[in-house]
């Protein structure tokens, strides 16, 4: 998704903005632009199609100015091209806007504008707030007060950064439902759409709510509504270490985030484990045992591989609380008029923070008056800010748009809360012991399956050329089959469905052929025999198959198997789940694929 980062300070804005923009590269993105000024006025600004090496290369050495803005964009509304990257410049060439979100009534306004006369060079909803905002500041109003202005006749979302060649002693910033941060150094600031930008200048940042605008200078900030009520902010401090925004020797950052894995389980379990009562302790959940005892129904909302772990939670919760729990997609909840029940516990799952369908559903919950936890990777982030309390994953960043480690410190916090749920309950100190030690295992039991990666590997190269692949499993092992399905697609673009290996006689046995390979997901436990009936039939219609499993199946009824370690059966889907990243990754780089950036993905969806 699109990326801003700003700068204002005594230094050459460029370097920066040119850093920043490349740290935001994984979001992904298809042009990239900056515009800087300086004490000689005059806005500077180079704008490409294309990566921000192109826009490196673009820059000439004399492209300097202490104040400066740039943007990386994700087509909305026009193609790909230079000149709807951003930033995007009013006809005097004064005002300067990079903006990520969608501006609704934008066709309302360009027609308005061009019946006033005024010229567009592009086809973005951005460039109505350059003209916007260029016609206040001409009438002698304060940059502030201009982007108030300009904003107050805009519906949609927003996360903007304003420069004004006249006004080079600040930078205005706004949000609405598209993040925004600003970045606190010495005698500098920055400003930028997501931390990682960030980091290796400050790890002092203020998050703007949305409704919110800055004037960010050289010395400070000042923050204030749309309405010019000023607001207050403490900043907080990042704690995510520099190195996990490089590579660190590994060919991909999803490969590196694969094989962190054993360290983010750690982190995740980290201070929560309570072996004295078997059960867990979470300090952030804001509900004491008593109002705990009162949930008598559990949902949970997220996107993607996030709604794919709360699958994986609601299964943990129901078996080890018996309370009744389900996952549901943000994206479908938001718009069907929910029913919001005063006695069921909403659980909202994000590794951004900022997936604008879950935030708005953790919205809709609240305004109907529901008590929303959130499970979440980024701290400060705006669903981690809307709740009214819940857990960090600790899992640190995740640089690849695909999902791996998020989503097993995401099934490992549900764990997490199952136990402690479960042990409020009616959940057994034996069988919090077993859990207990269950997950302290767990690190050592991801290595091992990690250790499998060549094999794998080989693998993967076979099967990658196949037109499709069919992941199966049961009960627990469907959601580890959807997300596997996921993974494989959106980063080898191989075709991929999921279905519950029960389901397979009642209709999509009929695609099992040898162009069609299956992976199944084949646990020891209760429901071993039916699995195994399963692959006979798949293998009575010659498909091709790939266990991932505790025992290896007999030949006749797989051609591979990938053995993992035995965990809890309440545990196994998600140490099932590991060879299933490994597959996908290794199918995406036999294919050739852009494996950190896959085709028309995003890493944070801040749109609708
Ligand atoms: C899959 C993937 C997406 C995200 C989804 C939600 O690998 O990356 O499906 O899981 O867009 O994102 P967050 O968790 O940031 O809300």
């Amino acid at each position: 998704m699109c990326g801003i980062v700003a700068y204002i300070g005594p230094k050459d804005a460029t370097p920066f903005l040119l850093e920043g923009l490349a740290r935001l590269e994984y979001r992904g993105y298809d042009s990239a632009g900056v515009a800087v000024t300086g004490r000689t006025g005059g806005l500077k600004v180079r704008k490409v199609k294309g990566r921000v090496a192109d826009l490196a290369a673009a820059v000439p050495a004399r492209f300097k100015g202490g104040t400066g803005i740039g943007h990386t964009r994700w087509a909305t509304h026009g193609v790909p091209s230079d000149a709807n990257a951003h930033p995007h410049l009013d006809g005097a060439e004064r005002i300067a806007v990079v903006h990520n979100g969608i501006i609704e009534n934008a066709d309302e306004l360009r027609a308005k504008l061009t019946a006033d006369g005024v010229v567009f060079r592009s086809e973005t909803d951005t460039e109505v707030l350059s003209h916007l905002i260029a016609a206040h500041v001409g009438e002698g109003v304060e940059l502030e007060d201009a982007v108030r202005a300009a904003l107050g006749r805009v519906v949609g979302t927003y996360g903007i950064a304003v420069l004004d060649a006249e006004q080079p002693d600040r930078i205005v910033a706004a949000r609405n439902g598209s993040p925004i941060v600003l970045g606190l150094g010495e005698k500098e600031m920055f400003v930028a759409s997501d931390v990682s930008a960030l980091v290796r200048y400050t790890r002092q940042v203020v998050h703007l709510e949305d409704g919110e605008l800055a004037t960010v200078r050289a010395d400070g900030f000042r923050t204030f509504t749309t309405d010019a009520r000023t607001t207050h902010h403490q900043p907080s401090t990042v704690d995510w270490e520099i190195d996990s925004y490089d590579t660190g020797g590994y060919e991909h950052f999803l490969l590196k985030e694969i094989h962190e894995q054993p360290g983010s389980v750690e982190r995740t379990l980290s201070g929560r484990l309570d072996e004295r009562f078997s059960t867990a302790h979470l300090g952030g959940l804001n509900l004491d045992a008593r109002e705990l005892r009162e949930i008598r129904r559990v949902k949970i909302l997220g996107c993607g591989s996030a709604y794919y772990a709360g699958e994986m939670g609601a299964q943990l919760i129901e078996e080890l609380s018996r309370i009744p729990a389900h996952s549901e997609p943000a994206s479908e909840f938001r718009y069907r008029n929910p029913v919001i029940e005063a006695d069921t516990l909403y659980i909202a799952v994000s590794q951004s923070g900022e997936t604008y369908d879950t935030l708005a559903a953790v919205q809709e919950i609240k305004r109907k008056g529901g008590r929303v936890l959130g499970v979440v990777n980024t701290v400060g982030s705006a669903i981690a800010r809307e709740c009214d309390g819940g857990m960090y994953l600790h899992a640190g960043p995740e640089i690849s748009v695909a999902s791996t480690k998020a989503f097993t410190s995401t099934v490992v916090a549900f764990a997490l809360l199952a136990l402690h749920f479960g042990r409020i309950h009616d959940l057994s100190p034996a069988d919090g012991r077993r859990i207990v030690a269950a997950l302290k295992a767990l690190p050592d039991q991801i290595r091992e399956v990690l250790a499998q990666t060549e094999a794998i590997a080989e693998l993967a190269a076979e099967y990658a050329g196949s037109a499709g692949m069919m992941f199966i499993g049961r009960v627990r092992g469907y959601p580890v089959a959807r997300e596997g399905a996921q993974k494989l697609k959106e980063i080898s673009y191989v075709h991929a469905e999921a279905y519950p290996a029960s389901e397979l006689k009642h209709g999509p046995l009929a695609l099992i052929s040898p162009e069609l390979p299956t992976v199944a997901l084949v646990p020891d436990d209760e429901l071993l025999d039916k699995n195994l009936t399963t692959l006979g039939e798949i293998k009575a219609r010659s498909g091709r198959v790939i266990a991932i499993a505790h025992r290896r199946p007999e030949d006749k009824l797989a051609d591979h198997c990938v053995l993992v370690p035995k965990s809890e059966p309440e545990l196994d889907p998600l140490l099932l789940n590991i060879p299933l990243q490994l597959l996908a990754y290794h199918a995406a780089v036999a294919l050739d694929r852009d494996v950190d950036k896959p085709r028309n993905l995003a890493k944070s969806v801040t749109v609708e």
